[in-house]
Parts: structure tokens; C-alpha cells; sequence
């Protein structure tokens, strides 16, 4: 496992070959099989792969052009709703201080990852984007005002193949028995 983990990356240049439907299947299968809290699952994931739909992301992406590079891209959608079962008929967006939406946020971020790793698995390459702001990109997807969109995944064939990005050492970052 931790191999995997060492060799992902995130890719910002794709070839243009199509991504085969099974192995597209299996990175939703990772995100599907993510553990949550009380097991409540509260994401969806939507496969955008026309260009039109491709180019309306991108530009809520703040035109991150790179992405367009990528024969698909996967959003990952966090539900707070999920834990109450009411569809609530609320407003959300990255000012607002719902404790069920930070539960949902951190649970959809474990799906993401599992995909992320998925796809290396597979060969595919992927990028987290999260840089947009709810009021943008969920017009484009026609989702509704009270779920969040977590991540832009664009995913396919990496036509770069990038060196290890730093991390803090260990030493930096644990410590033993208390803060
Ligand atoms: C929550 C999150 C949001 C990110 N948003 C973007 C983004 O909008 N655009 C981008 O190019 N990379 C984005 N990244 C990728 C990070 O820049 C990248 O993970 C980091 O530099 C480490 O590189 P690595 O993934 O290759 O190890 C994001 C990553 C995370 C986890």
C-alpha cells in the first residue's frame, strides 16, 4: 500500500486516449467503497465527459486550462443531508458553519482519495481541484443549493510524469502521547 500511495501524483497534462469504461468503474468502485461515519455515505459522483460540460467546469475552475487535457473528469459532491434524511431546503457555501456539513466534507475527502489511488492503480492520473467557489460551479452541474461540491477529479492517461512534490519529514509532523 504504501507504495501506491508514494507513486501517486497530481497530473495536469493528459494524452488524449479514452479512459476504458472498466477502469473508470473501478475508480468509482474505490470512492464507493470509502468508510464514513455511521456508514451514512453521503457523497455523489459525477461523471462529466462531453466537452461542452468539460469546458463549463474548467471555467468554474477559474479557467484552469490544463484540465481540458483530460478526457473526463469525476465531481465529488458532499451531502449533509444524508445524516438527516430531510432533503433541507437550505443555502451552503464555504462560509457556512453546519457541523453535518463538515461531517459530509470529511467523509466525501476519504471517497476522493480512495478514487485518486484507484486510478494510479489503474495507470490513470488524476489532480484534486479544488479551487472554485460553490456559487460558480454548481449552476454548471445543476446541483442543488444545498449540497457542496468537494472536487474536480480530472482523470486519464498522464502525458507527464512529475517528481515527488517535498513533504515535511516525519519529525516534523508526529508526536508521541501528547500535543
Ligand atoms: C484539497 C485540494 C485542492 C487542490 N486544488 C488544486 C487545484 O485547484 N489545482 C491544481 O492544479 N492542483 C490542486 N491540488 C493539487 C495539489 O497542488 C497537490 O496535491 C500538491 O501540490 C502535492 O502534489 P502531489 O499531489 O503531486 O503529491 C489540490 C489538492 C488538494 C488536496
Amino acid at each position: 500500500m504504501i507504495e501506491s500511495i508514494q507513486h501517486r501524483r497530481s497530473i495536469r497534462k493528459y494524452t488524449s486516449d479514452p479512459i476504458e469504461p472498466e477502469k473508470l468503474q473501478s475508480v468509482l468502485e474505490a470512492g464507493r467503497l470509502a468508510p464514513s461515519g455511521n456508514n451514512k455515505q453521503p457523497w455523489t459522483f459525477i461523471v462529466v465527459q462531453s466537452e461542452q460540460q468539460r469546458q463549463a467546469v474548467m471555467q468554474a475552475c477559474h479557467r484552469q486550462t490544463w484540465m481540458m487535457t483530460a478526457p473526463a473528469f469525476i465531481v465529488a459532491v458532499a451531502d449533509m443531508a444524508a445524516r438527516s434524511e430531510a432533503d433541507l431546503p437550505i443555502y451552503i457555501d464555504e462560509n457556512s458553519p453546519h457541523w453535518e456539513l463538515k461531517r459530509a466534507i470529511r467523509d466525501t475527502a476519504i471517497a476522493v482519495e480512495n478514487m485518486l489511488l484507484e486510478a494510479d492503480a489503474q495507470g490513470l492520473g488524476t489532480c484534486w481541484v479544488g479551487f472554485f467557489v460553490q456559487s460558480e460551479i454548481r449552476p454548471v452541474l445543476g446541483i442543488p443549493d444545498n449540497k457542496f461540491v468537494l472536487a474536480v477529479i480530472p482523470i486519464g492517461y498522464p502525458a507527464e510524469h512529475p517528481p515527488a512534490r517535498p513533504r515535511k519529514p516525519l519529525a516534523a509532523i508526529v508526536r508521541y502521547e501528547k500535543w
